[in-house]
């Protein structure tokens, strides 16, 4: 289900390269504060990189607006998808940037046969693109997290139904970086 763009779209959406990285930490810094690290979503993402191909940004005339990241992550058995950061410029914000870089995250998680995702944040906005509330303990989380704010979405028929247990981080790409110890701002 796709959000309403309320205005003839004049950005683009393509994916992340290297030389964007730095606009979408400072993005990243000022949307959610320094507080972010302590979260338990960032927790999950300590040590290990973003999915590359899901990773977009949108532009306009050359200009960055926004970016959506994903990363890999285990629920059970089960590799699953976490969704975020997503940010779009304060300027910028409330003109279906943010749902067009998800719907764009999205679609190419399809295509590549991803089964489901999963996030933290609020219903009402991510509900836009199809999220739901899951039922509140089916996913542990390593850290307080509030459960009306654990949201997924089935790519695949019934994803959703077999998830429960822990969520941890798939795979370690980096343990210098695996405690937090390095992480940049
Ligand atoms: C959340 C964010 C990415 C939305 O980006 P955006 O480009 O402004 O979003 P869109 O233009 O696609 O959608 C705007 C609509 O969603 C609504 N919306 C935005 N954030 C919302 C929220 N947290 N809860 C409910 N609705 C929300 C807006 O009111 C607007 O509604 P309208 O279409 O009825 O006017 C952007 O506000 C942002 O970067 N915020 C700071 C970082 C952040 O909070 N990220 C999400 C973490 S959970």
């Amino acid at each position: 289900m796709a959000g309403a763009v309320k205005e003839a779209a004049t950005w683009e959406i393509r994916h992340e390269r290297p030389e964007d990285a730095p606009l979408v930490e400072a993005l990243n810094a000022e949307s959610f504060g320094p507080g972010r690290y302590a979260k338990s979503a960032y927790r999950l993402r300590e040590g290990v990189h973003a999915v590359a191909e899901l990773s977009f940004v949108a532009t306009e005339g050359g200009a960055f607006r926004g970016s959506v990241r994903f990363w890999p992550v285990t629920i059970g058995h089960e590799d699953v998808l976490l969704l975020g950061p997503l940010a779009v410029q304060s300027a910028e914000r409330g003109r279906g940037i943010g749902i067009a870089l998800m719907n764009r995250g999205i679609e190419e998680a399809r295509r590549r046969g991803y089964g489901a995702i999963i996030l933290v944040g609020d219903e009402p906005y991510y509900a836009r693109v199809g999220f739901a509330k899951l039922p509140p303990g089916r996913v542990r989380f390593p850290g307080p997290v509030d459960p009306s704010r654990v949201l997924g979405l089935s790519l695949t028929p019934n994803a959703l139904v077999s998830l429960s247990g822990e969520i941890r981080r798939a795979k370690i790409d980096d343990p210098v970086c695996a405690d937090g110890a390095g992480l940049g701002g």
